[in-house]
């Protein structure tokens, strides 16, 4: 478990990334805390994605120091790195299942590497997890091919859940989903850090999805983390890298239906979260 006195789950200290003479990131801080979902924004090719990937060892920053669960990136010995790996779940942007396996299969894929359990047993907790994230048994025997796009987001995410972790990444969760099977993506966000008390971390350029379900947004541009804080704080920011994301048609839709909206079993269960310290507040 995370040990760090201030149950900070990812701490990113001066971090710096460069593709030959392209400057990424010329010193990225950011921190995520225990239990909240936490999103990081930014333009097209702000790094966002490159940091993701630096987050879960997938790629190695030039300079800085990173801490997830407590572990410093930079120092792991392979084991620790693979012990370290179990603790996390990813949904990545494209599904990243694999094409010859089937759904269940592929959710399953993550047991067989790591642990001893046998074959039923594995089924039976891929189908489970199917199941969780809103898919019907049968679509454990489907191949990835025969998915829609909202239903690969579903399996991927099954997936990622599949070793209980601590903290889930999720990589545009949204994107190219119709409206309603993005705001079920939305309901299923918020049911999993309000039953399970998952740490979530997640890149998104969904506004609706920003607004209904982040406690904390990272605003990235300039190689740097411009600000960092809910919502309803950056809408009042003047920075005119964070503007850019409220003032157009996009944003102030999002925002206008996010005050429009009664605040049900979400919210209410978003408070319940805000009075145990993780949570800062929304607009009422
Ligand atoms: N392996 C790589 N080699 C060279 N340049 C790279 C590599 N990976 C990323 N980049 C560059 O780094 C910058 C940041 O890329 P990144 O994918 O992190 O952006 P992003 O914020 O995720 O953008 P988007 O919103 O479009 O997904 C881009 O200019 C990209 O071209
Ligand atoms: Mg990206």
């Amino acid at each position: 478990m995370n040990n760090l006195p201030n149950q900070t789950v990812v701490e990113i200290s001066n971090v710096c990334t460069r593709f030959g003479d392209h400057i990424v990131h010329s010193g990225v801080d950011l921190e995520v805390r225990k239990a909240e979902i936490f999103a990081l924004i930014g333009g097209s090719g702000s790094g966002k994605s490159t940091l993701l990937r630096e987050m879960i060892m997938l790629q190695r920053p030039d300079s800085g120091s990173i801490q997830v669960l407590g572990e410093p990136l930079e120092h792991l010995g392979e084991q620790q790195a693979t012990d370290l790996r179990k603790r996390w779940g990813v949904m990545f942007q494209h599904g990243g299942l694999f094409g010859s396996l089937t759904v269940q299969q592929n959710i399953g894929l993550p047991m067989r590497e790591h642990t001893n359990l046998d074959d039923a047993l594995i089924d039976e907790i891929a189908d489970w997890k199917l199941t969780m994230t809103g898919l019907k048994s049968a679509v454990g025997a489907q191949y990835p091919s025969e998915l829609s796009g909202g239903m690969l987001k579903r399996a991927s995410l099954a997936r990622a859940l599949v070793l209980d972790p601590e903290l889930l990444f999720l990589d545009e969760p949204t994107t190219g989903l119709d409206p309603e099977s993005a705001s079920e993506i939305d309901e299923l966000v918020c049911k999993l850090r309000n039953q399970s008390g998952l740490t979530i971390v997640m890149i998104t350029h969904d506004l609706d999805l920003l607004w209904q379900v982040s406690d904390r947004v990272a605003v990235l541009a300039n190689g740097k983390v411009q600000a960092m804080g809910s919502m309803q704080e950056l809408s009042t920011n003047d920075n005119p890298a964070i503007k850019v994301f409220f003032d157009g048609p996009r944003g102030r839709a999002a925002q206008d239906q996010e005050q429009r909206l009664p605040h049900t079993s979400t919210n209410a269960a978003k408070a319940t979260n805000a009075t145990s310290g993780s949570s800062p507040s929304k607009p009422k």
